[in-house]
């Protein structure tokens, strides 16, 4: 027995069963309360001091005083590997459990979910087991240690830190405890210990059986049958011919190949994920089933040629995101019904693929992936990050590295989803990656591997990853690659576009390299969930409490919109439970906010990802089925015509059917764009929607909004409609500042946003900070009267920026021009716009241009143009660190309304405008969104131009085409009251 197992690398568990990838027909759960205390370290005594937990539940989450921590890469306590820390909270987990009578003679096996990090399993006050890899299921054989008919004490005693822990060094929240189900089955003692499946789009079915018995050599006369639907597999006499000479079954470990082809075979892609029953059964001497297990196949080929990745012979388009197991109040601990949740958000919302950053997930997860459609990067729990270099050649963690990846795979093999197999991550590359490589193609090879730390200093080269799977590689960067005459394989990029707070800006410029350049196929976006804990602000603990899924139909709201929190809660990241080291909100990093509700870029995935797009090409309208497999025929739509921005008509339209990859003209009726009216733009909306109920998505689901931009605006916007025509004069006060009755703050010049998390991390926000662009100071000014129109000359930072502001009587209103000169010094602004604020009182505000979601000029594929309407208090993104947010892209005019009042601005060409209840300042000097007060009135911001997003919290900026910088910048608007 080794003495501290929790430090000792060379040891990855005791008394475990080999992996295997059948489910247990019927079990025992022993989920719910066990009796449980912390102790300060593994080596200290249980005491008679019991309390209660969850299983499976994090200690981290409720309960304890051991809170989670949140890093990034640095390890949470200092100290060399493999040492883990002498403060190390152990969770002792104990119950009592009556063993069925009617298991007598068969044999009894533990099942232990996951815990985190070292598991060791006592039954009956003797250890059956010991346990490594927190993601991965330990199973022991306890037969000999209870007594069916009676009760025997389970304990579980969970080391949180250990050897193990220096390569789980994940960027994610540290827990603690037992995060899958705990379950005690049994089996016959000659029993189907493993089913490997292969199964292929032509219909070839290779099943092999691995029949075990658990007292030395089997009997003579057994046999094995595999049938799906009607079929019954033929032995595979070429393989086992000795075995097939003799008993089929005959050694103490038998393994058995049946072979059959399944004709007219449906295919199992993304796509149309057709899933058939495969029974595999065990057989006695006189024929009597003894064993038999049901495994879901799909049939389906994937292979890499040259430098495309197909899945049954087709180069697909990977539209992936990384998936951690997270939920907001159990932290690692998710439910079915919550895996189901991530996985219908991610197909309504156009995601095919699904990394399992960076460990494998609860086999259930990859169930649903079968059942509902998705690929899967299946990754391996392995992340040494912090001592990459030192432990990837250490041959003290070899075991670890073959132990995990072997693992994995032989649990996952028969998952039709899984379409290739990951390393792990962030852990340098070295003989240890060659050693589990090695393992995998030999158990596996008909799947490809992949490992990012083999690839990055050279796309091209290296034996070890099949894919070049880069992260965060600029658009120029891949093209280069795909370019260059070196690209040998495909290159699908393991993370790229990090979704941190308000960003995403790009992706329609990353797809549109991808669809266009030979050797890209696509990427996992950073990352799938913003890892807010929900925390009580009265006691700053975590709120724990059972894990439930949110629709993930609703529309992005308010902030904590499903009442997952409210008042006295919030999201909380890392330091916000006191954690030291951490590395603050960088773990907020996702597509949709803690409690499921889709961000904004999740619609502009949405519309990338379509089935179908629309081309038009003077005047002709042709749909694209953008799909791989599948024709139309599940998506219906309707036409909606949109002239001069008022919605005039829809129509049911009609799909054609076209063909995978296809197209085909699809004509609007006559009746829709026969009189178009006015002379404004119009355009042409197709809202595509599920027709049929899918098990993802129900009949009427928004799929996409395609446009078609059908007439171009042909007037010039009649801002100054026919010069100046009175009206109550202009008033200025002393400052050159215009004095209105419906606005608390005038129109000033605006050059600076919120830092979002991108503008942050690059350093910009501390540039603009230096800059003194938050505040400008604004020397004295100059007012020039000329008739009706007043004119300011204001100069901003001693002279830097120049603003001349006009303001001149019209119709109803006010028309505002504006010039800025930025000087040389202002290469990289946030915008260049105007802000005013209104007095209190609106509340409402429609307005024609994209939308109806937030949009920034690098992220605005998904908002379509037209009118659209809201409460101002839902344009507000309440990313979890306040900054820039709520944007609308693309506005040519807008009203604000309240009981007693309406503003009307018309703008002189289409801009970013929002309209919010904070001002950029409140917003920068909040850390988190409870702590925002909002003002009553509404702070509106104009902006000629305003800055991309980009990525560059972690990867590329925005590109050179969305940035702002020194110049001239000129734009007018109105502003009118009625
Ligand atoms: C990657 C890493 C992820 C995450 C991301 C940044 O380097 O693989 O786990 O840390 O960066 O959010």
């Amino acid at each position: 027995m080794v003495e501290r197992p929790w430090a000792f690398p060379e040891l990855t568990g005791t008394g475990r069963l080999r992996m295997h990838a059948l489910r247990p027909a019927a079990a025992l759960p022993l989920d719910g309360r066990w009796r449980f205390q912390l102790l300060p370290s593994p080596e200290a005594a249980v005491t008679a001091d019991w309390e209660e937990a969850d299983v499976p539940g994090c200690w981290t989450m409720g309960g304890t005083d051991d809170l989670p921590q949140y890093t990034n890469f640095q390890m949470p306590w200092p100290g060399l590997p493999p040492n883990p820390p002498a403060a190390n909270p152990t969770g002792v987990y104990e119950r009592e459990v009556a063993v069925p009578a009617d298991w007598a003679g068969r044999r009894i096996i533990l099942h232990v979910g996951a815990a985190e990090s070292v598991l060791i399993a006592q039954v009956g006050g003797v250890t059956a087991g010991i346990g490594k890899d927190s993601h991965l299921a330990s199973e022991f054989d306890v037969t000999e240690l209870v007594r069916p008919g009676e009760t025997t004490t389970v304990r579980l005693t969970v080391v949180k830190w250990s050897d193990a822990t220096f390569i789980e060094d994940q960027d994610q929240w540290w827990h603690g405890g037992i995060t899958r189900s705990v379950l005690l089955y049994s089996t016959d003692p000659l029993h189907l210990a493993d089913v490997r499946v292969r199964a292929r789009r032509s219909g070839d079915l290779r099943v092999d059986v691995d029949v075990r018995s658990g007292h030395g050599p089997l009997p003579g006369g057994w046999r094995v049958s595999a049938t799906l639907g009607g079929l019954e597999l033929g032995l595979d006499t070429a393989y086992g011919a000795m075995l097939a000479e003799r008993d089929q079954i005959s050694t103490w470990q038998g393994r058995v190949r049946l072979r059959g082809t399944v004709p007219g075979v449906r295919p199992w892609s993304a796509e149309l994920p057709t899933l058939y029953d495969l029974v595999v059964r065990l057989h006695d001497a006189e024929g009597t089933v003894t064993d038999e297990t049901t495994l879901r196949v799909g049939f389906r080929d994937v292979e890499v040629v040259g430098r495309d990745l197909l899945v049954n012979g087709e180069r697909v388009y990977i539209r992936g995101v990384n998936r951690h197991d997270f939920h907001p109040r159990t932290g690692r601990v998710v439910s079915e019904a919550d895996m189901r949740a991530d996985l219908v958000t991610m197909k309504r919302f156009g995601f095919n693929a699904i990394r399992t950053s960076h460990y494998p997930n609860d086999p259930v997860l990859l169930d649903l992936a079968d059942e509902l459609g998705l690929y899967v990067v299946d990754e391996a729990n392995i992340e040494s990050h912090a001592y990459a270099r030192e432990i990837c050649d250490d041959p003290a963690y070899l075991p670890a590295f073959v132990d995990r990846v072997s693992r994995m795979a032989r649990r996952d093999v028969n998952h039709p989803c899984v379409i290739i197999w990951s390393l792990g991550n962030e852990s340098d590359y070295g003989a240890n990656h060659d050693a589990a490589a090695g393992w995998l193609r030999a158990f596996d090879p008909t799947r490809p591997v992949q490992y990012e730390g083999a690839i990055k200093y050279d796309f091209g080269s290296g034996p070890v990853s099949d894919i070049i799977c880069p992260m965060y590689a600029s658009i120029e960067e891949i093209t280069a690659h795909a370019r260059s005459g070196r690209q040998d394989r495909p290159l699908i990029l393991c993370e790229y576009s990090h979704a941190m707070g308000n960003s995403n800006g790009t992706l329609a410029d990353y797809w549109a390299a991808i669809e266009s350049t030979p050797g890209l196929q696509g990427g996992f976006i950073w990352e799938f969930w913003d890892h807010g804990l929900l925390q009580r602000l009265d006691d700053g603990r975590p709120a724990q409490c059972q894990s439930q899924p949110t629709d993930p139909d609703r529309p992005p709201g308010g902030p904590y919109a499903d009442g997952v929190a409210g008042p006295g809660y919030r999201w909380a990241y890392g330091g916000d439970f006191g954690d030291e080291p951490n590395d603050g909100n960088f773990c907020a990093d996702g597509v949709v906010f803690p409690d499921r509700t889709p961000k904004p870029a999740m619609y502009e995935h949405r519309e990338l990802a379509a089935p179908l797009r629309l081309t038009a090409d003077a005047g002709v309208i042709r749909v694209h089925n953008r799909q791989h497999f599948r024709d139309l025929s599940w998506l219906a739509a309707e036409w909606r015509l949109d002239a001069d921005g008022a919605a005039v008509r829809t129509l049911p339209a009609e799909l054609p059917d076209v063909p995978p990859g296809g197209s085909a003209l699809l004509t609007p009726p006559a009746a829709l764009i026969g009189h178009l009216p006015g002379d404004g733009e119009v355009w042409l909306t197709l809202r595509v929607t599920v027709r049929d109920d899918q098990p993802w998505a129900a009949a009427g689901t928004t799929m996409c909004l395609p446009q078609v931009h059908l007439r171009a605006e042909r007037r010039a916007l009649p801002l100054r409609t026919s010069g100046t025509v009175g009206g109550p004069p202009i008033e200025v006060d002393h400052d050159g500042l215009l004095v209105h009755p419906l606005l608390a703050a005038p129109p000033t010049l605006s050059l600076w946003r919120a830092p979002t998390d991108n503008d942050r991390l690059a350093g910009l926000g501390a540039r603009w900070a230096d800059q003194g662009l938050p505040e400008p100071a604004r020397d004295p000014v100059d007012v020039v009267r000329d008739g009706d129109r007043v004119t300011v000359h204001a100069r901003y930072l001693g002279g830097l920026v120049v603003h001349e502001q006009s303001f001149t009587p019209v119709t109803d209103g006010i028309l505002v021009e504006e010039t800025v000169v930025l000087g040389d010094a202002l290469t990289d602004v946030a915008r260049v716009g105007t802000v005013f604020e209104t007095i209190g009182g609106f509340d409402r505000v429609s307005w024609y241009g994209q939308g109806p979601w937030e949009t920034y000029p690098d992220r605005c594929a998904g908002g379509p143009v037209g009118s659209h309407e809201a409460a101002i208090d839902e344009l507000f993104t309440p990313y979890l660190r306040p900054q820039e947010s709520g944007g609308r892209h693309g506005v040519r005019r807008f009203t604000l309304t309240g009981p007693a009042h309406t503003l009307r601005v018309r703008l002189d060409r289409p801009r970013q405008v929002s309209f919010t209840r904070y001002r950029a300042t409140d917003l920068a000097a909040a850390s988190h969104h409870d702590e925002l007060v909002p003002r009553p009135e509404c702070v509106v911001h104009i902006d000629a131009a305003h800055r991309g997003l980009g990525t560059a919290s972690c990867g590329p900026d925005t590109l050179p085409a969305f940035l702002v910088g020194a110049g001239t910048h000129r734009w007018s608007w109105t502003l009118e009251t009625t």
